[in-house]
């Protein structure tokens, strides 16, 4: 595991609160990496697939691997705008909790699951993960979507998590990797700067996750590395950077979210060398 003793929770939560917008006008609903299918020549097939659509691959791609089932209780853990959670609550029927650090991203879920005709089988919150409770055995499915990067103590929650499935419940992951250890000295100092720049107290590896969940009791049942699939999306934002003006609306917000947009090539770079992977993990409760 990598690990940047900078980042500090506050500085998490202003994160999301201030670059929510961003994502909202690069990218779409969902905060996280579009999967493509790769062509012979190992490239992405975004002739065919969106962004935006690639992104929504991901999710179902996430639910189907987890074998989500109609009307199925599920957790969100890291809900953003309400992505994953309108989407599963839409088509799947599911009564799902989203959780997030960031109370604007709360709000902006609420509001997209009212829209989306989903409030009722939505419930968002402004919670910390790390500090949550839930009863035991509660829910079907635990989901997580690119936010265990940002927890500080990844062993304990996914203990936490085995506690809150029921017995056959699934947990869902999707999560940015550091690459395998050992890293080299150049491969460390990229993982360290997407961590500062995307405000991820820790970077685990593939091997760090595999062992977290069987400390916490889950049985590995799925196991994926989608860097090659996913990668692109670090090309299509850094292109948008380029071609709109958020950098400079950016700057006029905080210093910060400026280092954000300028990390979009450090994180590729670091899915081209190796320093980093991009892992999907289906664990389940015996
Ligand atoms: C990259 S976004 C992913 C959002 C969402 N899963 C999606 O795919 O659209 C990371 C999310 O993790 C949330 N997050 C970070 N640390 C958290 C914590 N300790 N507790 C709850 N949410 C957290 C952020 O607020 C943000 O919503």
């Amino acid at each position: 595991m990598i690990s940047c003793t900078t980042v500090q929770k506050p500085d998490i939560r202003l994160h999301y609160d201030l670059t929510t917008l961003f994502y909202r006008l690069l990218w779409g609903r969902h905060i996280h990496h579009g999967l493509w299918d790769l062509d012979a020549n190992g490239q992405a097939d975004t002739a065919t697939l969106s962004a935006t659509a690639a992104a929504v691959r991901l999710t179902e791609t996430l639910a189907q691997l987890a074998v989500i089932r109609p009307h199925d209780v599920v957790l969100d853990v890291g809900c953003g705008m309400g992505g994953s959670s309108i989407h599963l609550a839409r088509t799947l029927d599911c009564q799902v909790t989203g959780i997030t650090l960031s109370p604007f991203q709360r709000m902006w879920a609420r509001q997209a699951a009212f829209w989306a005709g989903v409030r009722k089988s939505t419930d968002f919150r402004c919670q910390d993960a790390e500090r949550a409770e839930f009863p035991e055995a509660h829910f079907d499915i635990v989901w997580s979507i690119e936010c265990t990067e940002h927890l500080f103590d990844k062993p304990a929650f996914f203990q936490k998590t085995a506690r809150w499935l029921k017995p056959g419940g699934r947990l869902a992951i999707c999560a940015w990797l550091a690459g395998d250890a050992p890293l080299s000295e150049s491969a460390t100092k990229q993982v360290y700067d997407v961590c500062e720049g995307f405000f991820c107290p820790s970077l685990g590896s593939r091997d760090d996750y595999a062992g977290w969940f069987a400390d916490a009791g889950l049985t590995l049942v799925e196991d994926h590395d989608w860097t090659a699939r996913v990668s692109r999306t670090w090309e299509l934002c850094a292109e948008r950077v380029r071609r709109t003006g958020v950098r400079r609306l950016a700057r006029l917000l905080h210093q910060d979210t400026v280092m954000f947009l300028d990390r979009f090539t450090t994180l590729l770079r670091a899915y081209q060398t190796g320093a980093m992977k991009y892992g999907c993990f289906i664990a389940t409760r015996p």
